[in-house]
């Protein structure tokens, strides 16, 4: 199989763009390239039905060959269905249905109408899934971020709704399964279906054999700072970045200080099960003072007003300069990335009582 990343990342934004720049690029990237991708995003259909996707004047079939009841889509067409913005991106759909002369029983015949209508549905809703609620998402898909162990998904919710159709880059700490390398990557697959658009890559400590048409999984240890920085120059720079690994507290500010300098600015960068900065062994204190991960976190709030306790034009560390916001709820937080560079109080003010 052909490492799809290169391809997608160009094909995920041009499904946006005009028609014409759209069939240049599949020419670019190569109609066979762009048909395989598009195959991993319907994935196994257990229907009768053949697909033809054509393209510059040549078809080709796909999923059950033999198949009598036939999809005929440009290949165009079924980029723009799963990656664009149209509300009906399928000028070039035909179906051609089974000839059917038996109309002997029309209970029969109906039934096998009905029939041909769940095939044709079954890889039409593949090519442009519905929108689902992140929280329903959580709960079919595997990950414990909504209803399991954690009420996350609606704090995710509002503050991923603007990115959601954006072609985004996401890196997760944390794929799940802990030792077992075929379990977990729930979230993962949360991840890939609520951002359609998303290039959704997992980090675990345990080999993962996680699969997904725009997933990708990477072994490493998030307290190792140099392997992260590598990983942030070759994969980034991130949208998103969420830390569900460890949750050990020195894990969560080695992991914090050497990836958020790859996040892209408008991105965000969060932070998981907090709840262990309070408890000691796992690095935490009940003050979740100075040396605990919500330490760090309350630090930053300060940083965003850093230009009012120093040289109100002084520049301020990496990380107040590029917070710009940050939100905090029940065991997670949120920190938005953004420039931090208004000027403090004049100095005569400071001292004017
Ligand atoms: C809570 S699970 C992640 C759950 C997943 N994000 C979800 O929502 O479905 C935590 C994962 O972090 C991984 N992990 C533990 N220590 C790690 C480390 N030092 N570096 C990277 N991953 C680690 C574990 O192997 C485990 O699979």
């Amino acid at each position: 199989m052909f490492d799809r990343r290169p391809v997608l990342t160009t094909l995920l934004q041009a499904a946006t763009a005009g028609r014409d720049l759209l069939d240049d690029t599949i020419r670019k990237l190569t109609p066979a390239a762009v048909t395989e991708i598009v195959l991993a995003e319907i994935g196994k259909v257990e229907h009768d039905v053949r697909l033809d996707l054509h393209f510059d004047g040549e078809t080709t079939s796909h999923l059950q060959t033999a198949a009598e009841l036939v999809i005929t889509l440009s290949l165009a067409d079924a980029v723009r269905g799963l990656y664009g913005t149209d509300e009906r991106p399928w000028p070039s759909l035909a179906v051609r249905t089974p000839a059917d002369e038996d109309t002997t029983d029309p209970r029969a015949w109906f039934g096998r109408r009905h029939g041909i209508g769940q095939a044709v549905d079954a890889v039409l809703s593949a090519l442009k899934p519905a929108e689902a609620d992140l929280g329903s998402l959580s709960v079919a898909l595997g990950s414990d971020k909504w209803g399991d162990l954690h009420w996350y998904t609606q704090h995710y919710e509002r503050h991923f709704a603007r990115l959601r159709t954006e072609p985004v880059r996401l890196l997760e700490i944390g794929i799940g399964g802990y030792d077992d390398p075929d379990r977990g990557g729930g979230s993962l697959r949360m991840w890939q279906r609520y951002f359609r658009r998303g290039l959704v890559h997992g980090l675990d400590i345990t080999p993962k054999t996680v699969t997904g048409p725009r997933i990708t999984t990477i072994q490493g240890d998030q307290s190792d700072a140099e392997f992260l920085d590598r990983l942030g120059r070759e994969l980034g720079p991130f949208d998103v970045i969420i830390d569900d690994g460890s949750h050990l507290n020195d894990h969560v500010q080695i992991s914090f200080h050497a990836l958020f300098p790859h996040v892209r600015p408008g991105g965000l960068y969060v932070v998981e099960d907090l709840q262990t900065a309070y408890w000691p062994r796992w690095g935490g204190h009940p003050s979740a003072a100075d040396g605990t991960s919500m330490g760090m976190l309350k630090s930053f709030v300060d940083g965003l007003n850093q230009a009012e306790v120093r040289d109100p034009r002084g520049e301020g560390s990496y990380v107040e300069r590029n917070i710009s916001g940050i939100s905090f709820h029940h065991n997670i937080a949120f920190v938005e990335k953004g420039l931090n560079a208004e000027e403090g109080g004049p100095e005569f003010l400071r001292t004017l009582f």
